[in-house]
């Protein structure tokens, strides 16, 4: 697999740093994207997610307070499939059903040890092809026929 990206701002960075100690403890290599004393979540989301889309990177973990900021800026960057998940059966479903490529976690929502078996569950579940890629598929239209114009709000 390649390296891990992990990264988060300042609120995440001391949940973030406990999750790369776990990987790298667990044989994963990882590559960091900072703690955010110099960048907001956006800053770092959208550098991880920049990366991600470039292909740098299978998975990637972002760590803010909540989650939530990190996911949305991700999910900006083409090609990405961001999500916020606090419970392994989501972060599973992630995977199998969504084939999301980012993890974002708060800091301020999950104990370190709640968010290493989250970790745990996302890391063991691959995509599971079958119904779900026609789904993805439809994820991949819609990012593509909107890639470029203005969103709006
Ligand atoms: C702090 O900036 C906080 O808003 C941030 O860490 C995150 O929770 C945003 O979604």
């Amino acid at each position: 697999m390649q390296a891990i990206a992990v990264g988060a701002d300042e609120a995440g960075g001391p949940l973030k740093e406990h999750l790369a100690k776990y990987l790298e403890e667990h044989g994963y290599e990882i590559r960091d994207y900072g703690n955010g004393n110099d960048q907001d979540y956006p800053d770092v989301a959208a550098k991880v997610a920049e990366a991600v889309s470039a292909g740098e990177h299978e998975r990637a973990l972002l760590v803010c307070g909540t989650g939530l900021g990190m996911a949305i800026t991700a999910n900006k960057i083409p090609g990405v499939r961001a999500v916020t998940a606090h419970d392994p059966y989501s972060a599973e479903r992630a995977r199998k059903s969504n084939d999301a490529q980012v993890l974002a976690m708060g800091a301020r929502v999950i104990a370190p040890e709640a968010a290493e078996k989250v970790l745990d569950h996302w890391l063991a579940s691959e995509f599971q092809g079958g119904g779900s890629t026609e789904k993805v598929e439809k994820i991949k239209e819609v990012d593509a026929e909107f890639r470029g114009e203005d969103a709006g709000a």
